[in-house]
């Protein structure tokens, strides 16, 4: 039988403080992470931010005082979860080593949820996605090969190539396209929700990643870039949390985020090979059960409903960071040309000469992009633009893989 976290002991509430000390964590070793160390480190600091955040939310809509203490203690964990998580990334990664590591997280997090989800509607928009941050990867590696000397290999290893994806000049869109239709969360599996929540979560961190840190580049064409792509982050985010059934009461949405938390800090328990960090993995679920059972006792009291009822007998499979680069190829080589047109998407060239696509266009690429720039800039550097190509004939003649 699978893991159920409605069935398990979580840690009380009043022992989960801890100390200033605690919080400090040793952050890993640049040079000797695991890439997908790395990543799950990156999407557990966007849950816990989104935790947090969704706490806030709720608190400001509720005018119950026992919810709000309540929920108040809840998301002043989640706060120091999100320390110890974030705390674990060295100040000796770079701005821009960090950035490559967010997009290696948005590729290979997107791949794998868009292979495995069962709602081919939401199957679509992760893939849609997925090629635009996979061209975010290639662009953001040329920038650090222009202006730090630094080869992008050495962060994402050999799991994830880097080349251009849907290009990200063609990814502006009329915010009006990005909005897409919810996946009914009476009907299908409730993984399917898991699933848009974690991307959405994600996401949204790397977009608040971009909005702050943006400015801390000294280079004129990285810092368009930072703005260029945050705002396709924006898109995305925007994109992603219209798939969320939006008719889910604020104690549903409670409980989703809860069982979620359970959910990913156990898959990657399971999965992690830095036995330190398997450590905090393992810890933060025994705290997330309780942050659950919370949240039920909330929904029996405010809904007079049964938690149970909506929620599966135990954890879907787990997610896991895995290599997709053959799956990655297939979608560049199907959807390429593929853009939004309001709840689908259609073939570029399918397009009316009026459409606002066309119009946004227009609009925000003048004759400086700074994702064009980027490339244009390295390859009269260095004679080339960077590139790390590993699919079919490449990767097999080379031998060379990384678990
Ligand atoms: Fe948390
Ligand atoms: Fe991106
Ligand atoms: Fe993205
Ligand atoms: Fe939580």
């Amino acid at each position: 039988m699978g893991f159920n976290p409605l069935k398990e002991k979580g840690i009380p509430i009043e022992k989960q403080i801890h100390t200033w000390s605690d919080l400090n964590v040793q952050p890993y070793n640049k040079r000797d992470v695991h890439p997908y160390t790395r990543a799950r480190v990156i999407l557990m600091n966007g849950i816990e931010v989104e935790a947090a955040l969704f706490l806030h939310e709720l608190a400001r809509n509720s005018n119950d005082m026992e919810l709000k203490r309540n929920i108040a203690f809840s998301r002043r964990i989640e706060q120091q979860q999100q320390k110890v998580v974030n705390w674990l990334i060295p100040a000796e990664e770079s701005v821009l080593e960090a950035t490559i590591g967010y997009e290696q997280v948005a590729v290979d997090l997107t791949a794998y949820l868009a292979r495995t989800v069962p709602d081919p509607y939401v199957k679509q928009v992760f893939d849609f996605g997925l090629l635009e941050d996979f061209d975010h990867l290639y662009r953001y590696s040329n920038l650090l090969e222009m202006t730090e000397g630094k080869k992008a290999e050495d962060i994402v290893g050999d799991l994830t190539e880097v080349i251009p994806g849907r290009p990200t000049i063609k990814e502006h869109r009329h915010p009006f396209d990005e909005i897409k239709d919810f996946a009914d969360r009476t009907k299908g599996e409730y993984m399917t929700q898991l699933y848009i929540l974690t991307l959405l979560a994600g996401e949204q961190q790397t977009m608040n990643y971009y909005m702050n840190v943006g400015n801390r580049i000294a280079d004129s064409v990285g810092r368009g870039l930072y703005a260029e792509i945050g705002q396709i982050e924006e898109q995305h985010v925007s994109q992603y949390e219209s798939l969320l059934d939006p008719r889910a009461t604020w104690f549903e949405m409670m409980i989703l985020h809860e069982y979620n938390e359970c959910y990913l800090y156990y898959s990657f328990m399971e999965q992690e090979t830095d036995p330190r960090i398997k450590k905090i993995w393992e810890a933060h679920l025994g705290m997330e059960i309780e942050h659950l059972r919370i949240a039920c006792d909330a929904m029996r009291k405010h809904e007079g409903k049964d938690p149970e009822g909506m929620l599966p007998s135990s954890l879907p499979e787990p997610v896991r960071f895995q290599s997709n680069i053959d799956y990655i190829r297939e979608v560049l080589d199907m959807q390429l040309d593929l853009t939004a047109f309001e709840t689908g998407f259609i073939r570029e060239s399918e397009l009316k000469p009026d459409a606002r696509y066309l119009k946004y266009q227009k609009s925000v690429n003048g004759d400086w992009v700074p994702s064009e720039k980027v490339i244009e800039g390295n390859i009269k550097k260095r004679g080339r633009d960077y590139r790390l190509e590993m699919a079919a004939a490449a990767a097999s003649s080379s031998g060379k893989s990384r678990s």
